[in-house]
């Protein structure tokens, strides 16, 4: 019997216990011995529920259980969540983990106290929800050299951009919708701000290049600023706005990592993830492009990808550790040294000084007395340069993804 215990009862972990009751058969058949739930730690009680016999609130039954060798961890945040996965590894228990917070803080560390107890330290579900993009990583590319990655990370502004571009709604009012209908948390900070897209983004850099990308370091912009006039001008001309994590390897191994908005060419594959979809686009340099979709939040989705850590835990033991990476930070190269092309909005009276600043541009569209341009492809440095000559003429800017 493998005995599992689920670390916070709230939306994920419920469906932690929820998958491997439904799918038990699957779930034991794959693990080669039965499958169950022996604990539940939660601070709050659960009358009524059926699992409330699992319940307990104090951590240390579970740790010094030696029944118990896999903990699923999906309380989120670094706080007890981390003193908790510390304490689990270390008595050799391993750990599966939804917690992308604690992943992009501290995996580095928690997978070497793994190693060293002979157990593991998995995350799948912390990218991406439940599509296999780590193990992904880890496994099926490890023949090649993986030169970038831009994903559709947060199912929260991807469903905001969509209904934004579907609906011709400004921001303000689909924040309230996705609110409504249970998409964006009361406080939607983290999503909007992209701070959970970097935290991702800098997981993904960190499996590309085998060291430490520091998520507070990197470069992030959400989509707060973006207007319903953003959207026309750029469905007009053929794009579709999405937030996007991007991490861009060098020859010399530094990595670029950053968040911020960009217009996709419709026809480009992220351009066609919608709503709270996320999407995975990866760059090797043998295999060239592949990209991996689907559900990227949710109760059951998330927590199926925590319960195929467990199985492959139980299969597996410590030798199912993904490859990882070390405690040294990357070399971390600017978002600015990148080079793009930028859309530009302007008061339409601005125009001819937009395009003065920008000679290699054009134009792409007019819409209530205002302009839209891109502009020839730029360095980040070289774009703010011009940016700043220009003073208050330009509303906005936005990268455009080639
Ligand atoms: N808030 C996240 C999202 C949940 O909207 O994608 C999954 O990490």
């Amino acid at each position: 019997m493998v005995h599992v215990a689920v670390f916070g009862y709230g939306t994920v972990g419920s469906g932690v216990v929820e998958v491997i009751e439904r799918n038990n058969s699957y779930v034991s058949a794959n693990s080669g011995d039965k499958v169950s739930v022996k604990y539940i730690l939660d601070l709050r009680e659960f009358p009524g529920d059926p699992y409330e016999s699992k319940l307990v609130h104090d951590v240390e039954t579970i740790i010094n259980d030696d029944e118990v060798s896999i903990c699923c961890e999906t309380m989120g945040g670094v706080g007890a969540a981390y003193k908790f996965t510390k304490m689990a590894l270390e008595k050799g228990k391993s750990v599966c983990s939804s917690n992308k917070e604690l992943v992009a803080k501290h995996g580095a560390e928690l997978m070497r106290i793994a190693r060293e107890n002979g157990c593991a330290y998995l995350f799948e579900a912390s990218v991406g929800g439940g599509i296999p993009v780590l193990r992904t990583l880890t496994t099926a590319l490890t023949a090649e050299r993986i030169t970038k990655i831009a994903g559709i990370l947060n199912g929260t502004t991807n469903f905001i951009l969509t209904r934004m571009e579907e609906d011709g709604a400004d921001f303000d009012e689909t924040l309230r919708k996705a609110q409504e209908l249970g998409y964006a948390e009361k406080d939607p900070t983290a999503d909007i701000e992209g701070h959970d897209t970097a935290r991702k983004i800098s997981i993904l850099s960190d499996i590309m290049s085998g060291h430490f990308t520091d998520s507070d370091a990197v470069k992030t912009t959400g989509i707060t600023g973006i207007t319903a006039t953003d959207i026309t001008l750029a469905k007009e001309a053929g794009f579709s706005i999405r937030l996007l994590g991007i991490a861009d390897r060098s020859e010399d191994d530094s990595v670029a990592a950053f968040v911020a908005p960009f217009l996709v060419k419709k026809g480009h594959p992220l351009a066609g993830v919608c709503d709270v979809f996320n999407a995975i686009y990866v760059t090797g340099n043998m295999l060239g492009e592949t990209m991996y979709y689907g559900k990227g939040a949710g109760k059951l989705a998330t927590a199926s990808a925590v319960v195929a850590d467990v199985i492959d835990a139980a299969r597996k033991g410590s030798s199912t550790m993904y490859q990882g990476w070390d405690e040294t930070p990357v070399k971390a190269t600017p978002a600015d040294d990148l080079e793009f092309k930028y859309y530009v909005r302007c008061p339409e009276e601005k125009f001819d000084d937009v395009q003065a600043q920008f000679p290699g541009g054009c134009r792409i569209g007019k819409f209530g007395g205002e302009s839209g341009f891109i502009t020839e492809t730029l360095s980040g440095a070289e774009f703010e340069a011009r940016l700043a000559k220009l003073g208050d003429a330009v509303l906005n800017s936005i990268r455009v993804y080639e």
